[in-house]
This record gives C-alpha cells, structure tokens and sequence, in this order.
C-alpha cells in the first residue's frame, strides 16, 4: 500500500492524474477503469489539461467503468454515461467504441452484469482502476456487508442513497432503486489500484479502510490485500492518520 499526501484538492487531482498519465505513457493501449462522483473530476480535468498541451494521448485506451443506475438510458442527464461525457470523454481522444460503463438501459441483470465480466475479459483485465470511496467505506456501489468474491452485479440502493440521490432528480419516485457495479473482486483483479479522497469528512473512513480489520463491513477495507494499491489524499482526508504514515 502507498500512500500519498497532498495539500489540497488540486494537489490531489494533480498527483492522481500524474499516475494516470504514466500508465497512458507507459501502455498506449492499457485499460483504465474509471469512477464517478465528486472526488475524481479535479482529475479528469487536470488529464484533459495535459491532453490539450500534448502532453498525453488517450487514442489507443479503453476504459472501463466502475458503475451505472439500472433503468438510465444513456443520455439521462443523471446516467453515469452521461456524467463521464460531460466531465472527461467529450474534451479528450478515447475512441467511442472504446468507452464502456454497464448497460443501465438492460432491464435483465444478468445478461447486463455477464456481458460487463465479458467486455473486461475480452479487454485483458483492468490495467488500473481508479476509485473514490463514500463516508461508509463503500466502492463502486459495494455496500457495507457486500461479498468480498461478487464480480458485476445487481444491487439495491439503499434507503439512505436513495433519499440523498432525490436532489439530482425531480422525486423521490424518479430515482433509481438499483444499480449495476463492478464487484470487489473484479475490482480485486486490476492490476493497479489508484484511490482519490479528500475533504474532513472522509478522515474516519480513510483510518479504518486502511488500518482498521479487513472486513465487509467496509469495503474498501480489501484494498490492504491488493498487491499495487496507491492512495492519494488531501491534509483533510488523511487528518486522522497523519501518526500512523
Ligand atoms: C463512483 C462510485 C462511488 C464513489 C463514492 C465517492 O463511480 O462508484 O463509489 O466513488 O460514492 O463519491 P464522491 O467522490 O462523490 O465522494
């Protein structure tokens, strides 16, 4: 496990974006599976900063990401499709048919989850994947008390996700119920593991997850097991382990 401190937000996003864009150097052609959420758009900005000075090429990466709603078409403005458009694929050069976040819009679960371990099967497996990770220790939507060895599946959001997703859409009955994600052990199973936090409100979580037991109930807690695991947080994030690194 390395674990790398940075002062702010933007010294975070610059030093995640830093690892990324070494991988890209390093393996045109390589695998990065990417997130959603607040944390990892400082990155995504920093990356289409780099790209627009010529600085890195995306042309032969695919990219697979972590998670979607079920029951989001592509072009729901609330669709993680969407959102990855609007923050990263829209302004650099990944090929189109390079791009794969889990059909949202496949009402049968198991087709959508099968065909998602196929596409990362076929991909060659995730040369890095870069996470972020919610105040309960969750990644992708791997929930307290989710199975350690579960590949992409069907989870049901719960009620306290749903309630605080109603902001994002016009109701409460707008909001979808359930989701598909990458499991921990697909996670598990790329061969680097990149994690961004920042902000006060992560401190506990981030102690836990990386000193505390490895256990279900948090989930991100497995990454202390992972061989290439880097975690690139600011002073806030990491305020509770500044004795322990
Ligand atoms: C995103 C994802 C989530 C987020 C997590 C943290 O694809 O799967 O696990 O990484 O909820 O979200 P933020 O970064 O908004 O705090």
């Amino acid at each position: 496990m390395k674990i790398v401190s940075a002062k702010d937000y933007n010294d975070m996003s610059r030093k995640a974006a830093n690892i990324i864009s070494a991988q890209v150097i390093m393996k045109p052609g390589c695998v990065l599976g990417l997130a959603t959420g607040g944390t990892p758009v400082g990155t995504y900005k920093q990356l289409i900063d780099w790209y627009n000075k010529g600085d890195i090429d995306f042309s032969e990466v695919t990219t697979i990401n972590l998670d979607e709603y079920r029951g989001l078409k592509r072009d729901h403005e609330q669709s993680y499709w969407y959102f990855m458009h609007d923050n990263f694929f829209n302004y650099v050069n990944v090929p189109e048919e390079n791009i794969h976040v889990p059909d949202g819009a496949n009402p049968d679960s198991d087709e959508a989850c099968r065909e998602y371990e196929e596409i990362i099967r076929k991909a060659g497996g995730i040369d890095l994947q870069l996470l972020g990770i919610g105040t309960d220790g969750h990644i992708g939507f791997n929930e307290p008390g989710e199975a350690f060895e579960l590949r992409t599946h069907c989870v049901d959001l719960t009620e306290s996700t749903i309630k605080s997703n109603t902001r994002f859409f016009g109701s409460e009955g707008e909001v979808p119920k359930q989701a598909y994600t990458m499991g921990i052990k697909s996670i598990m199973q790329a061969r680097k593991v990149l994690m961004v936090v920042n902000g006060e409100n992560k401190a506990d979580i981030v102690k836990a997850a990386l000193f505390g037991p490895v256990t279900p109930e948090v989930p991100a807690s497995i990454l202390q097991m992972h061989p290439d695991f880097t975690i690139v947080g600011d002073e806030a994030a990491f305020s509770k382990i500044k004795d322990l690194i």
